[in-house]
């Protein structure tokens, strides 16, 4: 598994007011949805593109354009959601499907309670949007689910990752044969005994919705 850290100092600002125990859920969400872009602008960087033949007022040249079939994004339900308008604002064509899973907060174990994704997913390119990647469960299992459905190629984007979180991913991911890729905005110090990331933001879903 590829880990991208997106390093730029707009990303930090406006990590650093989103984890600030202050910021109130109106803020947090534009917050969150401003980091998203920024972090899009990279998870998209090895999006499937075919030539395009065009002619501008001057003349014929050949451009880009998005492959068919279009990448597919799937928020992880609920604080996925907060992450979507980000990510669709520059994949615009996207197709878009839902997984909805929560994290037992006593096992600290994924369930999926919701599911509306494409049954056939061969040969698609996917992007999997997660604000928070802890113990790696919620993930592990939802790209997991989108490989055996025939995705090829999944990129997760998160704005905090921790350090177990990406062992545990490496280790349930390893024997997948597709390229897999995190890219997010920071990588933590570590987990509490409760699963949230330290220093973290707190429990993003709450954050953003209440
Ligand atoms: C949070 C978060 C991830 C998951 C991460 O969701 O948005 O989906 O926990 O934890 P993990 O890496 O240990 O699996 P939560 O279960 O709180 O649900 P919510 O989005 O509905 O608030």
């Amino acid at each position: 598994m590829r880990v991208i850290v997106a390093d730029h100092p707009l990303i930090a600002h406006k990590l650093t007011y989103l984890r600030h125990k202050d910021t109130d859920s109106p803020t947090f969400r534009r917050l969150a949805d401003e980091l998203v872009t920024l972090l899009a602008y990279e998870a998209t960087r090895e999006v499937r593109t075919e030539p395009f033949d065009i002619e501008t007022p001057v003349g014929p040249t050949t451009g880009i354009k998005l492959s068919t079939p279009k990448p597919l994004v799937v928020p992880i339900l609920r604080a996925g959601l907060g992450m979507l308008e980000g990510m669709v604002r520059l994949l615009p064509t996207a197709e878009v499907g839902f997984l909805g899973m929560l994290r037992n907060e006593e096992t600290l174990e994924a369930v999926t309670y919701a599911n509306r994704l494409p049954d056939d997913l061969s040969g698609r390119q996917c992007y999997v949007i997660d604000p928070m990647l802890a113990t790696g469960g919620t993930l592990a299992m939802s790209i997991r689910y989108l490989v055996d459905r025939g995705a090829d190629d999944i990129t997760a984007v998160t704005l905090l990752a921790a350090p177990e979180g990406i062992d545990a991913l490496e280790r349930e991911l390893g024997g997948l044969h597709v390229p897999i890729t995190l890219v997010t905005a920071a990588v933590d110090e570590k987990l509490n005994g409760q699963g949230y990331i330290v220093p973290g933001l707190g429990d993003a879903g709450d954050r953003l919705y209440g």
